[in-house]
C-alpha cells in the first residue's frame, strides 16, 4: 500500500492509501476534510476542486499516490481563523449559494481564476472559466457577481 506524505492547509500528513485512492478520498476519508464535495462520477461538476501545488484541480481526477510531496489547499484552508477569505465573503454577501453543495468548488475555482486571469474579471470571462463547475440550485447570476466582487476584493488581500 503506497504511503503519501503531503502538506494540506499548512499541516503535514502521512497517509497509507490504496493505489486506486483518489485525492478527494484522501482529503475526505483519511483527513476528515469534508468541505471538498463529490457531486459526480465523471469529473464534470467541479464540486471537488482544490488547489494542488497552487493550481486548481478536480481532486476526483487525481490519484492520491501521485501527490507525494505536494501542497494542497482545500476550502477549509482559505479563511484566516474567523476571518473569511474575500472570495468566501463575496459569496456570502452576494447570495451566491443556496444549498451550498457546489460552493466549496466554486470558491476554489474562483480563487484559481483570479490567480490565472487577474483581479479585473469581466462577466464573459467568469462565465467561460466557470464551465467546469456545475450548480444544481441556481442560475449563475449571483455566482458570477460574487466572483467579480471577490476578485476585486482580493486586490488588497
Ligand atoms: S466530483 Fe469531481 S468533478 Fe464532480
Ligand atoms: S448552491 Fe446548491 S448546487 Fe450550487
Amino acid at each position: 500500500m503506497p504511503t503519501v506524505s503531503l502538506t494540506v492547509n499548512g499541516n503535514s500528513a502521512t497517509v497509507d492509501v490504496e493505489g486506486r485512492t483518489l485525492l478527494v478520498q484522501l482529503l475526505r476519508e483519511h483527513l476528515g476534510l469534508t468541505g471538498t464535495h463529490v457531486g459526480c462520477d465523471t469529473s464534470q461538476c467541479g464540486c471537488c476542486t482544490v488547489h494542488l501545488n497552487g493550481k486548481g484541480v478536480k481532486s476526483c481526477a487525481v490519484l492520491a499516490a501521485s501527490c507525494e510531496g505536494a501542497t494542497v489547499t482545500t476550502i477549509e484552508g482559505l479563511a484566516k481563523g474567523e476571518q473569511l477569505h474575500p472570495m468566501q465573503e463575496a459569496f456570502r454577501t452576494h447570495h451566491a449559494l443556496q444549498c451550498g453543495f457546489c460552493t466549496p468548488g466554486m470558491i476554489m475555482s474562483a480563487v484559481d481564476m483570479v490567480r490565472r486571469k487577474g483581479n479585473d474579471l469581466d462577466e464573459k470571462t467568469v462565465r467561460r472559466e466557470l464551465e467546469g463547475n456545475l450548480c444544481r440550485c441556481t442560475g449563475y447570476h449571483n455566482i458570477v457577481k460574487a466572483i467579480q466582487a471577490g476578485a476585486e476584493a482580493m486586490k488588497g488581500a
